[in-house]
């Protein structure tokens, strides 16, 4: 028996952006989800994802990109996750890594981190048909990492808060939705990417000097450029507004928008009142916390 297990993410900055190539730097926050597999006959699949029958392909699909490096048969693979689905905080992606990592070790097919990413890439690539690799890469190295560069950072060490619309969303609609408006407004869109990119690029220094005043007060004009994205909504704002109205650095939404989750930075002090002021604004709001720790054998 083999469990492997793999955390979600939030972005600093740059969702959207970083599909067409721009820097964007994601966090790994401590909310897990589990893959085990033991022994059976045939290959089945458990998953606690039953709200969401899009999770089993890319567990069908992250076996077939194993398969070409080892023999997978008779396994029950059985998930359990804490991430909420299609939130924007990287479940997808936690299952895949997890996924590939736990058929690795059982089946020895002598993957390292770098390959497995890989493999969680192109499978989220094959399932939704567009992905950048944020989500793939920073769920199984863990830390603060900058895309597409596949750098390292240390953790950042500041309150996290996250506050969850429940509003349903699809990543590739919004990831179609923003290539439209790119391609009816090319040489607006330029400057706006260009803009994002150069973010991040201000964001690694600020992680490097624990500068999370900048860090907020850029998170705060990286929403701003979402928004005229098209990809934010009224339950989103009313949650970051709220936040920064009771004293996070910074507020955006987090992943792709149209629904799922926004992100606070703050104090670790004011983590509890801004939590509070989220949920009364809309919706749910949990404190989580960034982690080092990518995939992991349990
Ligand atoms: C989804 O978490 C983030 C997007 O940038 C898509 C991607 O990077 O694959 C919207």
């Amino acid at each position: 028996m083999v469990i492997c297990s793999a955390p979600g993410k939030i972005f600093l900055f740059g969702e959207h952006a970083v599909v067409y190539g721009k820097r964007a730097i994601a966090c790994a926050i401590d909310l897990r989800t589990s893959v085990e597999i033991t022994s059976a006959s045939g290959i089945h699949i458990n998953s606690v994802f039953k709200d969401d029958p899009d999770k089993n392909l890319y567990i069908k699909t992250a076996i077939k990109k194993v398969q070409n490096y080892a023999e997978v048969n008779n396994i029950n693979i059985s998930v359990s996750s804490k991430i909420p689905v299609a939130s924007g905080l990287g479940s997808s992606a936690a299952v895949t890594v997890a996924t590939i990592a736990a058929l690795n070790k059982e089946f020895q097919a002598g993957l390292d981190n770098d390959q497995i990413a890989f493999l969680a890439y192109q499978t989220e690539l094959e399932v939704q048909g567009a992905a950048s690799p944020t989500d793939t890469f920073v769920s199984t190295m863990g830390g603060t990492v900058i895309v597409p560069d596949r750098k390292k950072l240390p953790p950042i060490t500041c309150g996290v808060v996250v506050g969850h619309t429940g509003i349903f969303k699809s990543t590739s609609r919004m990831v179609s939705r923003v290539r439209g408006l790119k391609d009816r407004y090319p040489e607006v869109f330029e400057n706006i990417l260009n803009a994002i990119g150069q973010m991040s690029e201000r964001g690694e220094k600020l992680v490097l000097e624990n500068d999370y005043r900048s860090i907020g007060e850029l998170m705060n004009v990286n929403q701003g450029l979402l928004d005229a994205m098209g990809v934010c909504i009224p339950e989103l704002s009313h949650q970051i507004y709220a936040a920064r109205q009771h004293g996070a650095y910074g507020a955006k939404l987090t992943g792709a928008g149209g629904g799922g989750c926004m992100v606070a930075i703050c104090d670790p002090d004011k983590c509890k009142d801004i939590a509070d002021a989220i949920g009364r604004s809309y919706g749910d709001s949990f404190i989580t916390s960034p982690t080092a720790e990518g995939v992991r054998i349990e």
